[in-house]
């Protein structure tokens, strides 16, 4: 698990953005499968990327996934998709096909299993999951990750690419990918800022066992941790 702390939430998503176009510059002849979490933080680097760095950026080798998704329409302010639409992929020249869209309006059971089975059709297979090159998570306070919240560990080991899941607190419904599609990325990343999600971090780094972020940390091969000073409060070196 590879940790990088920045001064600031501005920093820490500017050099992530520096960091994943670095990666798709080392392998100049490929298209990458990227899967992205929704939620505010995220929102800051794809607005910073499309203002500040979308010419720098290979668009054209990106196919962009979802994580994970709030089952409302595209226009609703809680939509992961229409906040990447409107911070983002209306903004910069990534093919229109390039970006799998889910209509999470719809009957989310149905969702998940049709999700599942574009994203199992359209991208290479590693020991029979989908092999994402790069998985780009968060982490709740609670210790969520994708739409997966503590008490609902179960559902990181299903044999589905997406499953639904109801929001603990609100009740919202939501399409998640699951444990085995995210541990068998190339690479996770968590993107992780603020001093409200200290704990969660401090969790994250020194226990494997307490709520989905930890769990997907302490599994995944290849995994770092982009975060803030803030977030990163609690970690003690070592
Ligand atoms: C979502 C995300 C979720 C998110 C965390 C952190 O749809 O909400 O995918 O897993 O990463 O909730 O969200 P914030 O960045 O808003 O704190």
């Amino acid at each position: 698990m590879k940790l990088s702390v920045f001064p600031s939430s501005m920093e820490t998503a500017r050099s992530l953005i520096f960091h994943l176009v670095d990666i798709m510059n080392a392998e100049p002849d490929k298209t990458f499968n990227i899967a992205v979490s929704g939620g505010s933080t995220p929102a800051l680097m794809f607005d910073l990327w499309a203002n500040e760095y979308a010419d720098i950026t290979p668009w054209g080798r990106m196919k962009l996934y979802w994580v994970d998704e709030r089952c409302v329409p595209p226009e609703d302010s809680d939509s992961n998709y229409g906040m990447m639409r409107s911070l983002l992929l209306g903004i910069v020249p990534i093919p229109y096909e390039n970006v799998f869209r889910i209509r999470g309006e719809e009957k989310p059971v149905k969702e998940a299993a049709r999700y599942s089975e574009l994203v199992d059709r359209q991208v290479p297979k590693k020991n029979g999951w989908p092999e994402f090159d790069i998985v780009l998570l968060g982490a709740g306070e609670d210790g969520h990750t994708s739409s997966i919240f503590p008490g609902q560990e179960a559902l990181l080991s299903s044999d589905q690419i997406y499953v639904t899941s109801i929001h603990p607190r609100n009740g919202q419904k939501r399409i998640a990918m699951t444990g085995f599609p995210i541990l068998t990325a190339r690479l996770v990343i968590f993107l992780i800022t603020g001093k409200a999600k200290a704990e969660v971090v401090e969790e994250i780094c020194h226990s494997g066992d307490t709520g989905p972020a930890a769990y997907i940390a302490h599994h995944a091969e290849n995994v770092e941790l982009f975060m803030d000073a803030g977030a990163a409060m609690y970690v003690r070196n070592g």
